[in-house]
């Protein structure tokens, strides 16, 4: 038995943990075993690396070294909640996965695209989102929505970043998942809450719909002899 592997992607404010909760709650309401998680985190190993992550003093150590810890707090979360989740069938919904770390750390992709896609696959090790949506929305919106829901906390590294970075990573999002259209949907996430959930639902519901289908006609399909 194999589950549903669905990620959402967007930069900071592009309101990811609101719609995954909505989402978790209709697909329950539908009867399906939902494991809502993110990153960085999801594990408790990779839950102690996050605290370290998000902190500006991780910067000194460079990007590489950030990039590679971002793939073992990833390779913990796959082995110790993901992939057991998706083994016993269930919906796994994960706020930030691998898109992120190759859209944040881009300079290190850049620089040595080999060495990155190497860690990539090591950390995966062949859990791949079976979908991923990017919930897209212009910069200046999503740190003013992101400002707003931190109230008197300090932001974190990333999200203390300049306009023109943010605005690069929307763009090369979209480019991400323009790139890969079987596995990316991308979600006009500048329109009310209730409007961006159904839209979620419609592509998932739609996607969750056609894979119990073909489960079904697989599992009733006698052997040929
Ligand atoms: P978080 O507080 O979860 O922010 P958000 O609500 O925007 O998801 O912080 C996660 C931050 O970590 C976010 O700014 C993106 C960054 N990040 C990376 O740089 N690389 C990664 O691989 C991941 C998963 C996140």
């Amino acid at each position: 038995m194999t589950g549903f592997f669905l990620t959402f992607e967007g930069g900071e404010g592009s309101g990811k943990s609101t719609q995954v909760s909505r989402l978790a709650e209709f697909l329950r309401e539908d009867g399906w075993t939902v494991r809502v998680t993110r990153e960085p985190g999801g594990s408790p190993a990779a839950e102690a690396l996050r605290d370290i992550l998000l902190a500006g003093d991780i910067r000194a150590l460079g990007e590489e070294m950030e990039t590679l810890l971002f793939a073992a707090a990833r390779a913990d979360h796959i082995q110790a909640v993901i992939a057991p989740a998706l083994a016993a069938g269930e919906v796994v919904l994960c706020d930030r996965f691998h898109d992120s770390t190759r859209i944040y750390q881009a300079p290190f992709r850049q620089a040595q695209p080999a060495f990155f896609d190497l860690i990539e696959r090591s950390a995966l090790a062949g859990t791949t989102p079976d979908l991923t949506i990017l919930l897209d929305l212009p910069a200046d919106e999503g740190l003013q929505r992101a400002a707003a829901r931190r109230g008197a906390a300090v932001a974190d590294r990333f999200e203390g970043e300049g306009l023109e970075t943010h605005e690069t990573r929307r763009f090369e999002f979209l480019r991400l998942a323009r790139e890969e259209p079987e596995r990316c949907r991308i979600v006009d996430a500048g329109r009310p809450v209730d409007l961006v959930a159904r839209d979620i639902r419609d592509i998932v519901g739609n996607l969750l719909t056609v894979r119990s289908v073909k489960a079904a006609r697989y599992t009733t399909v006698a052997p040929s002899a």
